[in-house]
């Protein structure tokens, strides 16, 4: 999908992935629709617009998307469900309220956001949806079972989504990066984020390039690494 003039709808735009996205479908000419709790300190750009809205709660998508379509028009082509986050520690003692806190951004998130763009997206007959998993979202890790529980059911989602919606002309992307350095970190004990991971442009670049894919041409499910994590 040719990006020029369409409308991106991107979620936790304050920093990392999410920053490095929307300014990189704002290269692309998209108008990208910020929606997140913080809005990017730096981020001045005529296409874009910041919407107030904490993903885990389906009332604040309800209004962050009408708030979209008031400002932005009805079309939404693109949607990257990014806002999320994790929070380590072993099973036993691990703080229920953590568990829930990291399903209700990071798994019922996607479903509110996800839910609230599709009709328009099946009425056009075009759209994209992009997840980001995790390396965590394909292999178990010690003290990271919550998290790992989380990006898990993003993947059956988008697998599953991606053969509901195929014949809208609706594509579903689901990314699987391992360590990125970014803010994540900050509350993962034992992890500081270092140049030797992955940067965000580098994940925002591959993002746009499934984007810009070729209409009948998928890329389903995209897994990055960084090739030489320890140096
Ligand atoms: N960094 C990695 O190594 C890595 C690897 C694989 C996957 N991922 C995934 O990539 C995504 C982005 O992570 P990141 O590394 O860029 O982390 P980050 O720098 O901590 O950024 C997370 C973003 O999500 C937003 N967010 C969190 N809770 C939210 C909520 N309830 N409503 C709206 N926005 C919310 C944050 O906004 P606030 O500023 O308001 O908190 C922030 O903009 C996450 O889904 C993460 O699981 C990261």
């Amino acid at each position: 999908m040719d990006l020029i003039g369409k409308v991106a709808i991107l979620t936790g735009v304050s920093k990392g992935i999410g920053l490095a996205t929307a300014e990189a479908l704002l290269a692309h000419g998209a108008i990208v629709a910020g929606w997140g709790r913080t809005a990017p300190k730096h981020l001045n750009h005529e296409r874009f617009h910041f919407f107030k809205c904490d993903v885990r709660k389906e009332a604040s998508v309800i209004k962050a998307y009408a708030d979209t379509r008031e400002k932005l028009g009805d079309e939404v082509h693109v949607l990257v469900n990014n806002a999320g986050l994790g929070v380590a520690g072993p099973v036993d003692g691990f703080d229920s309220e953590d568990w829930h806190l990291m399903f209700d951004t990071n798994v019922h998130g996607m479903f509110y956001c996800t839910k609230a763009v599709l009709p328009q997206m099946r009425e056009q007959q075009l759209g994209h949806i992009i997840n980001i998993s995790s390396i965590a979202g394909q292999q178990g890790i010690e003290k990271m079972a919550g998290y790992c529980a989380t990006k898990f059911a993003v993947k059956g989602f988008s697998q599953s989504l991606f053969k509901e919606v195929r014949n809208d002309g609706i594509k579903v992307t689901c990314l699987y990066p391992g360590s990125v350095q970014t803010n994540f970190f900050d509350e993962i004990p034992g992890t500081e984020a270092n140049a030797s991971m992955m940067q965000p442009e580098d994940i925002a670049a591959t993002i746009v390039h499934a984007i810009e894919t070729p209409f009948n041409f998928h890329i389903v499910d995209i897994e990055m690494r960084p090739l030489q994590p320890k140096k």
